[in-house]
């Protein structure tokens, strides 16, 4: 007797899933759901590639690019169930000091790329009625620290569009995640800033100290499960307590 094939997969796309959150949320959604990866360092995502994990190199800065990625995800994988936007990048240097190129990139890589998935998430050609949008914002949003203006301001423009989102995409929903600071690439990739002293300094100021990478996974999960089906247009923080 034939042996039954496999049911059918639901279809997660990420868009920043080569390291930091987006990676270990590929993890863990690699047993139940076919993946599609996208970020620019092909290497890492080739490594995370199999039978139900596809990988798709894409710099989120180029919007059509971007565009034409998510619809040949599509038309390869099938409609899109969970969709999660991780791409970030960070820019810490007083405004003043900052170059215009510099400026752009970083809004367009927190928040243009964003936007170009959401036109997509909300197309019934790219997910289904119950799809759900999960966007990596930062607590900057809220609390713009001298020094990271752009990165603040582009991840308040992400938060305005979750909102809007939720209410232009129903019944689809959308959410986003608010992480404080994370022991991750980004912030390793600073080490002049982030040093011992500053861990230490932050730990020892934040009232449940440092979040984890995979307690903002773990909050992912949730907010895309149905057991938050009746939570729509949100901004979650998770920083320990941090910016109380
Ligand atoms: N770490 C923190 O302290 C912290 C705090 C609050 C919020 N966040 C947010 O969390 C999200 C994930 O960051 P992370 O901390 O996990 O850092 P990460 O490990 O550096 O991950 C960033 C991801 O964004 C992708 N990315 C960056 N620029 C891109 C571009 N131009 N095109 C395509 N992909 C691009 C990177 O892939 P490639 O380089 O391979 O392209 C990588 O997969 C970001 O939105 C970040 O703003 C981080």
């Amino acid at each position: 007797m034939a042996e039954a094939s496999e049911p059918a997969r639901p279809h997660a796309l990420i868009i920043g899933a080569s390291s930091g959150i987006g990676a270990a949320l590929a993890t863990r959604l690699a047993n139940t759901y076919h993946l599609s990866l996208i970020a620019r360092r092909t290497d890492r995502l080739e490594a995370m590639a199999g039978p139900h994990c596809t990988a798709y190199a894409c710099d989120v800065t180029d919007a059509e690019r971007l565009s034409e990625t998510i619809k040949t995800a599509v038309a390869a994988n099938g409609k899109v169930d969970r969709m999660v936007y991780c791409a970030g990048q960070q820019l810490i240097k007083p405004i003043r000091a900052a170059r215009p190129a510099e400026l752009a990139d970083v809004v367009n890589v927190n928040l243009m790329g964003a936007l170009i998935t959401a036109s997509a998430f909300a197309s019934p050609r790219t997910t289904h009625s119950e799809a759900v949008y999960c966007a990596i914002s930062s607590i900057a949003a809220q609390r713009p620290e001298p020094g990271i203006l752009a990165y603040s301001a582009a991840k308040a423009g992400l938060d305005a569009l979750v909102r809007g989102l939720a209410r232009e995409s129903a019944p689809r929903r959308v959410v986003a995640i608010a992480p404080g600071w994370l022991d991750t690439e980004m912030t390793q990739s600073q080490p002049h800033v982030y040093n011992q002293e500053f861990r230490e300094r932050l730990a020892a100021s934040t009232p449940r100290g440092i979040a984890t990478v995979d307690e903002v996974v773990e909050l992912a999960m949730y907010l895309m499960s149905d057991a938050a089906r009746s939570i729509t247009g949100q901004i979650f923080t998770i920083d320990g307590g941090a910016s109380l």
